[in-house]
């Protein structure tokens, strides 16, 4: 990020105004009752939020049990997650409130009432019901973020079922291996829907996903959401609306255990192959109402439009989980930000009168890009908080969103989190934090963070970055990775005996005590607030039949804040490919292995990769490379010092 940073350093501290004071959820006293109760006794702290928040079948007796790395959160407590989000609300007067106002593409609006979203539900998890689907047996999402692809997951977490939504821009190979790795019975997904104005056809690459080996399949169940032909095989596929009860019926909730999974989300790893990140019903929902609360501030007359896609854990938390538990209103819209025009996103705003609007920085930068005159045509007086997650953001990219956007009204809640940590844990509380562009500010109630040497040690020094660390257990905390129990203790808990989760990030905090994200202290880039796994993007290259060696690194980017640079080493018999056409040839092969998220922007071809004598790629030098810098540090051991030149000619 340092070219982004370097062209505006923003040291003006934002104060929320009087009138946000006044209505926050959370204030300065509710925030000093909330410290204290944590510091005398977090067990009670935790306890009471967990009564008040959620409506349990039967209470919990235990608060945190278990030994690290693996906690059990309110053990014998029980609920359904999806009673959470409608039952309870239907029996107020929320009955007849709006739940999910979709937006598409095409400007078609669809408004669902609580009530309505409960039928819904009911009715899907009826047809669910009957396929014989048990309670934790997994089922695969596979559709954009509309009111059906919800509809699916509450209808599963009613059940009892555990779902696993893949992003739908995903490949059918990445989609074959999430299928496997859960060994999921069914796949839910749509015919195709349509993005940019293009149809993208979702069931086509289902059925190149299942006809490459997906033996746990049973069932495709197909919501028609377009008009578009698709091939159906009887045998397997059924149509959603063959399967509904249209009878009215009501499904009564499962009784789940609290550590009960509610879902698996697969997120990029240090290595190849993708993570099941897993995690609880009771303790997420709870640290997501909380979020939604307390950074969110969302009021009963809120309209919250959170951009992500459910394909994501944004989705899953600040999409339909925590604001469904809530009883608010979400806004959702399955389109492109710049179609047809590149205020899309304002048009909206001012259309719904959304009021609080969450993003991610990459958005921000594009549409900042294009313009001032675009958010201009709008008047964007709706909107009462802004928020913003998955990168740092720059100070530019702040300041544009706090006036442009903002019209210096909103405070910005620059909120730090991760898919492993399920919910916000250092963000701004925006009725009290004073914010500083770039910072996330301090962890919330609750959480207790640290930035740490490689030994565990508290990094005092101020301008010094560290490890970040997270030293006590959390309700949302992740509670492994599905199948690898060693994968999950080696990544997060083994360097610092299991004392603390391992974020895999760096920080450093200032003296107030805000944090200050500096990057990952892993092999896990970030492009477009989507993160991928070097190692992955190298799997996917090297599986290509001409192609020896590669190596990805991440360089800055102005609107991605990181972009990829992909070093590929040809074999013997094919080193004359190496050319702008063949790097186009690999990039499609990228899309195909993994999806477009992960084309590299830069492909180098070289005889060889830097190397140390022991055979190890000198990534940092690659790095120096790839970013423009100077070669930093020693190259004594660089065996191969004359492939250097040829790795700056880049296609
Ligand atoms: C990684 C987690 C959590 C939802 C979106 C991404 C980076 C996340 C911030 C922020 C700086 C951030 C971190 C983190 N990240 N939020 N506010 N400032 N960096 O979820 O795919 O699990 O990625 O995103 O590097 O570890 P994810």
């Amino acid at each position: 990020m340092k070219n982004i940073e370097s062209k505006l350093k923003e040291k003006r501290v934002f104060k929320p105004s009087e009138e946000f004071v006044h209505q926050a959820n959370l204030n300065s006293r509710t925030l000093d009752k909330l410290i204290k109760k944590y510091k005398t006794d977090s067990s009670l702290f935790w306890k009471e939020l967990a009564v008040n928040e959620i409506t349990w079948i039967k209470k919990f007796t235990s608060v945190c049990t278990g030994r690290s790395p693996f906690f059990k959160w309110f053990e014998d407590g029980t609920l359904n997650i999806s009673a959470n989000c409608l039952d309870r609300h239907i029996e107020t007067d929320k009955k007849d409130k709006i739940a999910i106002k979709h937006v598409s593409e095409d400007n078609q609006i669809n408004s669902l009432s609580y009530n309505e979203l409960f039928s819904k539900v009911n009715s899907f998890s009826s047809g669910l019901k009957n396929l014989g689907l048990k309670k934790q047996d997994r089922v695969i999402i596979y559709m954009p973020t509309i009111p059906e692809s919800i509809t699916a997951m509450l209808s599963c977490a009613r059940l009892g079922l555990i779902h696993s939504v893949v992003f739908a821009g995903f490949s059918s190979e990445s989609l074959k291996d999430r299928i496997n790795d859960c060994s999921a019975k069914v796949v839910i997904t749509v015919d195709s829907f349509k993005r940019g104005g293009k149809f993208i056809q979702a069931k086509e690459t289902v059925d190149r996903a299942l006809a490459m080996g997906c033996p746990s399949i049973q069932h495709c169940i197909v919501y028609k959401n377009s008009s578009e032909e698709i091939n159906f095989d009887e045998s397997r596929d059924i149509w959603w609306d063959k399967i509904i009860d249209t009878n009215d019926k009501i499904i009564t909730p499962e009784e789940m255990m609290a550590e009960d999974l509610l879902f698996i989300l697969y997120t990029s790893g240090s290595t190849g192959k993708p993570k099941g990140i897993i995690h609880s019903s009771a303790g997420y929902l709870l640290n997501c109402l909380l979020t939604n609360k307390w950074v969110f501030d969302l009021k009963d007359d809120d309209i919250f439009w959170c951009t992500a896609d459910i394909g994501w854990i944004t989705g899953h938390s600040y999409v339909v989980y925590g604001p469904l538990a809530l009883g608010s209103t979400i806004l959702i819209y399955d389109g492109a930000p710049t179609y047809p025009d590149g205020d899309r996103f304002w048009k909206i705003i001012d259309e719904n009168q959304v009021t609080v609007f969450y993003t991610a920085p990459t958005a921000i930068r594009t549409l900042m890009k294009l313009g001032d005159e675009l958010p201009k045509r709008h008047k964007l007086d709706s909107l009462r908080l802004l928020g913003t997650v998955g990168e740092p953001i720059n100070p530019e990219a702040w300041i544009w969103y706090h006036k442009t956007i903002g019209k210096e009204n909103c405070p910005i809640v620059d909120t730090w989190w991760q898919t492993e940590t399920g919910a916000n844990m250092i963000a701004p509380l925006p009725g009290i934090y004073p914010i500083i562009p770039g910072t996330c500010t301090k962890p919330l109630p609750g959480i207790e963070i640290g930035v740490v040497d490689s030994e565990g040690n508290e990094v005092k020094d101020t301008k010094q970055g560290g490890n970040l660390v997270i030293k006590k257990p959390w309700p949302s905390m992740l509670r492994g990775i599905w199948g690898d129990e060693e994968r999950y203790i080696k990544t997060y808990w083994e360097k610092y005996d299991n004392r603390f989760y391992i974020t895999g990030d760096t920080a450093r905090k200032d003296k107030d005590g805000n944090v200050w994200i500096m990057g990952r202290s892993d092999d896990v880039v970030n492009v477009s607030g989507h993160r991928l796994g070097t190692m992955e993007i190298e799997s996917a290259l090297v599986s290509h039949k001409y192609v020896a060696e590669s190596a990805v690194v991440s360089f800055p980017h102005d609107i991605k804040g990181e972009a990829i640079h992909s070093f590929v080493v040809l074999r013997d018999n094919f080193k004359s490919y190496a050319g702008k056409q063949f790097a186009d040839e690999l990039r499609e092969w990228v899309k195909i292995k993994i999806g477009s998220i992960a084309k590299p922007d830069r492909i180098s071809f070289s005889t060889n990769l830097p190397k140390t004598r022991s055979g190890k790629i000198m990534r940092r030098l690659l790095r120096n490379v790839a970013r423009g810098e100077e070669i930093s540090g020693d190259t004594s051991t660089l065996e191969n010092e004359n492939i250097l030149n040829q790795l700056k000619d880049i296609h």
